[in-house]
């Protein structure tokens, strides 16, 4: 439907290269609730938030992050075949301090990176095609957490 094609379109315009639109998310969520860098054991060996986003340990994490948006932008039509992953994924998250309501900040992070990254293309129906992507992912990550 409407919402794939805004959604995988937004995504192609990026380029081939998403680590960059990556950092921008990124920073974003950092400055959004700064407690969160915490959470990666080697921010410690970095000083501000920036010093800690250009290291190669957060690129690399951050290139992860926009591996699993592009495979779920990949299976659009059957993002359901992401469930074990996501699942597992948010088990990790789990087990490394996250907190559900975190997903939150990183969706509005999600959505600030597109809109910077967009421009003019960043309307209100590719918004909302993309929250319901992501609500899926985050709903799917939120079944990793033991009850
Ligand atoms: C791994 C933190 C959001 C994807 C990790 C690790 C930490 C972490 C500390 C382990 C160290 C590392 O691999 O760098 C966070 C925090 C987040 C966040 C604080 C925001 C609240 C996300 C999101 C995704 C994601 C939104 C993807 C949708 C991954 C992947 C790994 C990972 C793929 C590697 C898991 C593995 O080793 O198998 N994350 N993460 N993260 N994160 Fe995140």
């Amino acid at each position: 439907g409407k919402d794939k094609e805004l959604i995988r379109g937004s995504w192609e315009s990026l380029g081939k290269n998403k680590v960059p639109h990556g950092v921008i998310m990124f920073s974003r969520l950092f400055e959004l609730d700064p407690a969160l860098l915490s959470l990666f054991h080697y921010s410690t060996n970095c000083g501000s938030t920036q010093d800690c986003l250009s290291s190669p340990e957060f690129l690399e994490h951050v290139t992860k992050v926009m591996l699993v948006i592009d495979a779920a932008v990949s299976h659009l039509d059957d993002l359901h075949s992401l469930e074990d992953f996501l699942l597992n994924l948010g088990r990790k998250h789990q087990a490394v301090g996250v907190n559900t309501q975190s997903f939150a900040v990183v969706g509005e992070s999600l959505l600030y990176m597109l809109q910077c990254s967009l421009g003019q293309a960043y309307t209100a129906p590719l918004r909302q095609a993309w929250l319901n992507m992501y609500s899926i992912v985050v709903a799917a990550m939120s079944r990793g957490w033991a009850k």
